[in-house]
Parts: C-alpha cells; sequence; structure tokens
C-alpha cells in the first residue's frame, strides 16, 4: 500500500506482472508468477537510501514518462530498522 500510494509501479519490484499468472481459454499462453528481483532486505534498502526514480518506474509499465517524471528527484524513504522490522 504505501508503494503504490508514493507511485511506485508494480513492474519496478516484479517486471510485467500483468502477464503473468493469466490463465485463460488458451492455456497454452499461461505464464506462472515470477520472481523478478531477489526481494532481500539489500533490495529494499538499496531503493530505500537512492530513491525510486518516477521515469524509470515508468518506462518498466509501458507508461507515458513525462517531463515532470524525468525531472522529478528520486524519491527517498526512511530506511531504519524499526521501519520494516517494528
Ligand atoms: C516495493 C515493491 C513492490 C511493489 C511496488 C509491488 N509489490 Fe507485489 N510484492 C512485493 C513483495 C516483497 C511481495 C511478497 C513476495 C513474497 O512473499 O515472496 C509481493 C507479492 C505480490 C504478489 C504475490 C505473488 C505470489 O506468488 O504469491 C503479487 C501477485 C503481487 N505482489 C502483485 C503486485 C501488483 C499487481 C502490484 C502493483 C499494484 C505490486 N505487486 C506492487 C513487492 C512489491
Ligand atoms: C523500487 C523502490 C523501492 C523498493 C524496491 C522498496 N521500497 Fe519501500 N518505499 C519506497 C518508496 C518510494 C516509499 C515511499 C516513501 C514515501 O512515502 O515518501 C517506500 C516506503 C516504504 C515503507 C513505509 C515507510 C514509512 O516511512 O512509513 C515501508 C515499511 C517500506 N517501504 C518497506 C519496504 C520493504 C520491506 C521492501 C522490500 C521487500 C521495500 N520497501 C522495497 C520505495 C521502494
Ligand atoms: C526497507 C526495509 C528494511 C529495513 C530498513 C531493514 N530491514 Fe532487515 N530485512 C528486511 C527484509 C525484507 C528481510 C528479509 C529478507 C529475506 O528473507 O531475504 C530482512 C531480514 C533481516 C534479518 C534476517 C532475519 C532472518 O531471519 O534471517 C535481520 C537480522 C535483519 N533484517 C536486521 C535488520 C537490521 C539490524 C536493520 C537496521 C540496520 C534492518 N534489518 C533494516 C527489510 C528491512
Amino acid at each position: 500500500m504505501r508503494h503504490v500510494n508514493a507511485g511506485v509501479t508494480c513492474q519496478s519490484c516484479h517486471g510485467q506482472i500483468q502477464a503473468q499468472g493469466i490463465d485463460g481459454a488458451d492455456a497454452a499462453s499461461y505464464k506462472p508468477v515470477e520472481q523478478y528481483t531477489s526481494l532481500n532486505m539489500g533490495w529494499c534498502i538499496n531503493c530505500h537510501v537512492n530513491g525510486y526514480k518516477p521515469a524509470e518506474g515508468a518506462k518498466l509499465a509501458g507508461l507515458t514518462v513525462t517531463p515532470e517524471m524525468e525531472k522529478a528527484e528520486p524519491r527517498k524513504a526512511r530506511y531504519d530498522c524499526a521501519v520494516c522490522h517494528y
């Protein structure tokens, strides 16, 4: 929820998730949901420290990259232990 509200696109974390897990009439086109990134702690922290770049996230999601996205500061997030581990 925090990530979606902050505009982090699904594809930044999951790759082309919209094309995975589809089981329509054509079972031959079924693709299982795949792990796209390591999902380990270093991966989480790396983005929180360096910041999420909206233009990169939009590109991955196939969205139009606006000039505002291009010049936006990377969006950083907290990385103290308690923010994730309580
Ligand atoms: C900041 C990164 C991040 C973003 C953004 C994100 N997710 Fe996730 N997602 C995760 C993590 C971490 C898990 C848990 C993986 C696990 O438990 O192994 C997860 C789990 C999932 C799963 C379950 C996969 C399974 O095999 O059970 C699905 C489906 C999913 N996310 C879809 C989405 C969709 C759709 C969006 C966009 C609306 C989205 N995610 C946005 C990180 C993210
Ligand atoms: C691609 C970039 C990216 C990745 C990867 C990522 N995050 Fe985040 N995270 C963000 C952004 C951006 C925010 C929102 C910061 C804000 O609201 O200003 C955020 C916010 C959060 C928050 C809320 C922080 C607060 O201040 O309350 C938590 C908790 C969090 N992330 C946990 C995780 C965990 C756990 C992972 C790894 C499984 C992860 N994040 C991976 C970008 C990322
Ligand atoms: C942005 C979110 C985030 C922050 C901040 C964070 N962690 Fe983590 N941490 C994770 C995630 C996600 C995992 C699980 C990774 C995995 O399973 O590969 C993890 C795993 C761990 C583990 C391993 C637990 C086990 O059972 O193996 C330890 C220990 C740990 N973190 C300590 C810390 C400490 C100490 C800090 C502060 C210096 C910290 N973490 C900050 C997200 C975070």
